[in-house]
């Protein structure tokens, strides 16, 4: 038996399986990884844009590569993967989705049992005071109508808490899966990198290249998210 055809069989007969996502997870949608040879930081210093010193000494730049981010995606969406993850929720295949992707793809698809553990590019506040804030105010960029403060997406920067509702869901939820599939991910940043290893059930990581601290899982296919999703459903679909 082939891998695929293995973690077919597994998602078939798993009670509880939950999906961790990265990056790679979005970069057939148009979306640039961050440290792939194309990544995000193999452009871009990541302590010049993505860190809360960043925010607050180097305003302009941090503010230039959101308002980036943030345009882009208005011209990508979700693909075929994330429409298909979709729909085994629906099913009843898969219990729950946890990503680090700031995107809303899989909202986007359909999925309602999301946890956005690196926060959300599409909501905006004020840094200083927490109110909440327009897109249009934050791209126009516009000072907190209350304090002045500056305005930031809710995304996780580099040095602070990941939100603990999202964190407690998806480590409960892991610990407790038949079977974790881990898709896009270089695994390199933590805490999220950890969550894997923290499951009883088997593992499974889908991704492009292979990194040799993949060697904990139970079985690596490795590919593009949206082709090996196809290839599973079909699967799925054929030997029902
Ligand atoms: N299909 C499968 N894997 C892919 C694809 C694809 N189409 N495209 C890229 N990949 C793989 C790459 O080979 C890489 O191993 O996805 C991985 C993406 O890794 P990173 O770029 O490190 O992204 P991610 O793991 O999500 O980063 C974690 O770091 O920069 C911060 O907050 C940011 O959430 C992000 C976190």
């Amino acid at each position: 038996m082939n891998n695929l055809q293995k973690v077919a069989d597994w998602l078939r007969s798993s009670k509880k399986t939950v999906v961790l996502t990265g990056a790679g997870m979005s970069t057939e949608s148009g979306v640039p990884d961050f440290r792939s040879a194309s990544g995000w930081w193999t452009k871009t210093d990541l302590q010049k844009v993505a860190t809360v010193d960043a925010l607050e000494f180097n305003y302009p730049l941090f503010h230039e590569f959101y308002s980036m981010r943030i345009r882009l995606l208005e011209k990508c969406a979700p693909h075929e993967g994330h429409h298909i993850l979709a729909k085994w929720e629906k099913d009843g295949i898969l219990h729950r989705i946890a990503t680090q992707n700031v995107d809303g793809f899989h909202f986007q698809a359909g999925s309602k049992c999301v946890d956005e553990l690196h926060g959300s590019i599409y909501t905006f506040r004020c840094h200083s005071c927490g109110q909440s804030a327009s897109k249009e105010s934050f791209l126009a960029k516009e000072r907190c109508g209350h304090c002045q403060g500056y305005l930031r997406p809710n995304v996780v920067l580099f040095g602070e808490m990941l939100p603990e509702k999202a964190w407690q869901n998806a480590l409960s939820n892991i610990q407790s899966a038949d079977l974790v599939i881990v898709i896009g991910t270089s695994l390199e940043v933590y805490p999220v990198n950890q969550l894997p290893m923290m499951t009883k059930g088997k593992k499974v990581y889908i991704n492009k290249e292979i990194a040799s601290h993949a060697s904990y899982f139970d079985c690596i296919l490795e590919g593009k998210a949206k082709e090996v999703l196809i290839k599973l459903d079909e699967l799925l679909s054929t030997n029902k």
